[in-house]
């Protein structure tokens, strides 16, 4: 038999090795006594506090988990635990230094633990700490975010899962806003019938006090109580069109967001990724959207389609006008789009650019849209020259908008291309609502209102970006600065912008507010932005910018990607460490309820979430371990050799001689006892074993001798947050020596085929 690789899932190996035990729900050894939500809302800034009361109920020690979701925009600013009268602070340190706590915690052979995942919207949160017999420990987290204006409206979503329904239960949402609250909405999948008499609305404060039997009944609930969103939907009122400007304490806030005036004709080329990888469900639902995206074009505006794969194909190769024959004749082109071929994301772009630069842009708004589910690789496929080709060819005339479909496309790359031209870039998730999401992305530049729009703050200083290309109907401008000696004499706003046919040039009032919460609205403002910025430089300007947004992070306590917090527990438990994800790390779908993972305070038993298997496959590209393993090796032995590889460029090959670690171009060999670090994987060698993290993966290979030959079984210790590992299971007969007296196992390998036809939690069985 030749060598054949096999990919074998952390998930699936986990399963397997913990459906040894059956797993059992029992609600006898841990209660939550509280569970509270509750969120302040300031000025669009919303400051959001969970409280989890929970009491081990057994007569031993337990180990309590607390597992919350919250907005992926939002940073975590506190947390601590009380236990016995005790308070353990979380400390918010540069990553450098988390990381190297958390190196020295498992070379202690201690499970130090990172958290962090991402889905849609929200990410992960997840700590433990073990619980003498009969005690309580109460976890609480702060977070914050600026809400975002989109489509007219702020959303603020709360996401509920206690995990066990809950006598004291509550989520209280506040919203203080001085103009006034035009409406406010509750929606989410949690608010249905069932819990309609649950949830209270009144002019300012919404609040949600299921019952214990509600929390069971309702359609996202089941034997462990709610799981799903609350999504306070509202708009502030808009007396002043010149937008409001809050100040306090030497910073302001300026919320600019006219929608009374006439829209700007668009010109705008949709540059369309048609390669092979687009074949099926995604090239579908692209041309739906396609559809959509060209009925809704004004008759005044002109626009340009182009598909390509390896060529270039424009539908016509110059802007045309949104006639109803044009449109007719383009919505034909974009019916008869089909796959195939290699991706020129380079070509395409540049012809997209060129047909605006020859387009007369005088008195419109110009935008070019990419959409493509891959990476470049025809053409030029130099991700810089890419970058600097388009940027030649934008020239800062028109903003860049990049979609990224699925988790195949370098979203890193896109998204510096984005911003480098004055857009943002978007993930389109690979789901059954995959043309609504491309719909409602246009639908956010389709309507422009004001192009080259410039904030002036006279007297006002460490300003927040003041430049923007276009202003769309439906969002919003927010600029934060300090005043000037705090002199708010000398201190004179001022909005200069093209609209249709004139300039405007507005001057705003000043409201005087009395809250600190301003110049923490300004610290956020300012780190997401020169978080932005350091993704586009490169050398000691990149290295500047990222020293000033770590010295931010750490003034004003946000867990940001550049900084984590480290949670020290009590007496000899190990430390945890909290990182914020990137986009492009661990990415996870978040699927609807009932297809969740349940995993249990005490974290004895877990079962996974269900996800569909192939859209994990895709999502591996971005980040994520796999184990790769010799499969004739395997019989009932264990194995010769595992390759280990972490994001795209590293990797860890552990024979029974010794490990090779490659980290990008450099490669290591390491025998007998060493400890070894390369990026963001720890490698320590021991006796009889090998210990592994990578991210927030703990790995253990242990190393055994049968008939004098060695073989390794790898085990794992700390299952990744976000489940997005993929592989396989398998069928061939095994002996689990993580336990001490072996199991002969039987279902451990299977074939890639059918594993990935099936969710993964069909695999598991509740005994061997
Ligand atoms: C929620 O937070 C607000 C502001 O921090 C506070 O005034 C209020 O008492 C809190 N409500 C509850 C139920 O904890
Ligand atoms: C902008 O949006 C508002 C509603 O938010 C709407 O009343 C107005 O007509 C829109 N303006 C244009 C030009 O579409
Ligand atoms: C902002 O725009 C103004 C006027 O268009 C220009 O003078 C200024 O240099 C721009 N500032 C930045 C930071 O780009």
């Amino acid at each position: 038999m030749g060598r054949t690789v096999v990919q074998l899932t952390l998930i699936g190996l986990q399963l397997s090795m913990r459906s040894v035990k059956p797993v059992v729900f029992s609600q006898d050894d841990w209660d939550i006594y509280s569970f509270h939500i509750n969120s302040t809302v300031t000025s669009r800034y919303a400051t959001t506090v969970i409280t989890s009361r929970v009491v081990n109920r057994m007569d031993e020690s337990k180990e309590i988990e607390f597992h919350v979701r919250i907005p992926k925009n939002a940073f975590i600013s506190k947390f601590r635990m009380f236990i016995d009268g005790q308070v353990y602070d979380g400390v918010v340190k540069a990553k450098e230094q988390a990381q190297q706590q958390y190196t020295e915690a498992v070379s202690r052979g201690e499970s130090a633990g990172l958290v962090s995942s991402v889905g849609r919207t929200l990410e992960e949160f997840k700590t433990s700490v073990t619980v003498a017999a009969h005690k309580k420990v109460t976890f609480e987290l702060t977070y914050e975010e600026l809400m975002k204006r989109t489509h007219g409206k702020y959303e603020l979503q709360i996401h509920a899962r206690p995990m066990q329904p809950v006598k004291d239960f509550k989520v209280d949402v506040y919203i203080h806003e001085e103009a006034g609250i035009n409406f406010i909405d509750v929606k989410g999948g949690l608010s249905t019938k069932a819990l309609a008499n649950a949830i209270t609305k009144t002019h300012a404060w919404v609040y949600f006090y299921p019952t214990v039997d509600q929390q069971t009944m309702c359609d996202n609930c089941g034997e462990q109580g709610m799981n799903g969103d609350l999504v306070i939907v509202y708009d502030v009122n808009r007396n002043n069109e010149l937008g409001d400007i809050k100040k306090s304490a030497g910073y302001f806030v300026h919320h600019f967001a006219p929608s009374n005036l006439p829209r700007i004709s668009k010109n705008v080329v949709l540059v369309i990724d048609k390669s092979g990888s687009m074949q099926g469900r995604k090239i579908e639902q692209t041309r739906i959207a396609l559809i959509h995206i060209l009925n809704d074009l004004a008759e005044d505006d002109h626009f340009g389609l182009i598909t390509f794969d390896g060529n270039i194909f424009p539908w016509k190769l110059e802007l045309v006008q949104a006639n109803s024959k044009n449109v007719e004749s383009a919505k034909n082109f974009a019916r008869n789009i089909q796959a195939g071929g290699n991706t020129d994301i380079n070509q395409a772009l540049l012809q997209g650019a060129n047909m605006l630069n020859t387009h007369d842009r005088e008195g419109s708004a110009s935008i070019l849209i990419l959409l493509t589910d891959g990476q470049p690789t025809t053409g030029v496929t130099n991700l810089e020259k890419i970058q600097s080709n388009v940027r030649q060819a934008v020239a800062g005339k028109f903003p860049l908008y990049c979609l990224g479909f699925g988790f195949d496309v370098d979203f890193e790359f896109l998204e510096k291309m984005s911003l480098q031209n004055n857009g943002v870039a978007r993930r389109i998730y690979v789901d059954s609502d995959a043309d609504l999401q491309l719909k409602g992305f246009y639908e956010e530049v389709a309507t422009p209102l004001l192009t080259d729009v410039t904030m002036i703050y006279v007297g006002g200083t460490n300003l927040t970006q003041t430049n923007f290309s276009h202003y769309y109907n439906g969002s919003e401008i927010v600029v934060a600065g300090e005043i000037t000696d705090n002199n708010i004499e000398t201190f004179t706003p001022q909005v200069v912008a093209i609209s249709v046919m004139f300039d405007l040039r507005y001057l705003s009032a000043v409201i005087f507010v009395s809250d600190d919460l301003i110049q923490r609205v300004w610290a956020y403002l300012t780190v997401k932005q020169l978080l932005d910025k350091e993704l586009q430089l490169s050398g000691p300007e990149k290295e500047q910018v990222k020293k000033e947004a770590l010295r931010l992070s750490l003034k004003y306590s946000f867990v940001t990607p550049l900084t984590s917090m480290v949670v020290t527990k009590p007496l000899g438990e190990t430390i945890h460490v909290l990182h914020k994800p990137k986009e492009c790390e661990a990415p996870q779908s978040m699927k609807p309820p009932g297809r969740q993972s349940i995993s249990r305070h005490g974290g004895t038993s877990t079962r996974h979430r269900s996800d569909n298997v192939g859209e994990q496959h895709k999502q591996r590209q971005c980040k994520t371990s796999s184990i790769h393993h010799d499969l004739d090796s395997v019989a009932n032995r264990g194995f010769k050799r595992i390759f280990i590889h972490f994001k795209t460029n590293q990797h860890v090959e552990i024979d029974t001689k010794g490990v090779t670690v490659r980290d990008g171009q450099t490669e290591t060999h390491h025998t007998g006892q060493d400890l070894v670090t390369a990026g963001s994987v720890t490698v320590i060698m021991r006796n009889n074993e090998i210990d592994i993290a990578a991210g927030d993966v703990r790995l253990v290979i242990l190393v055994h001798e049968k008939n004098s030959i060695k073989f390794l079984w790898p085990v794992l210790r700390q299952h990744p947050s976000a489940n997005n590992t993929d592989g396989l299971l398998g069928d061939g007969n095994a002996s689990d020596y993580s336990i001490a007296s072996p199991l002969m196992m039987n279902c451990w390998l299977t074939s890639a085929d059918s594993a990935l036809q099936r969710p993964l939690a069909d695999f598991v069985v509740p005994q061997l």
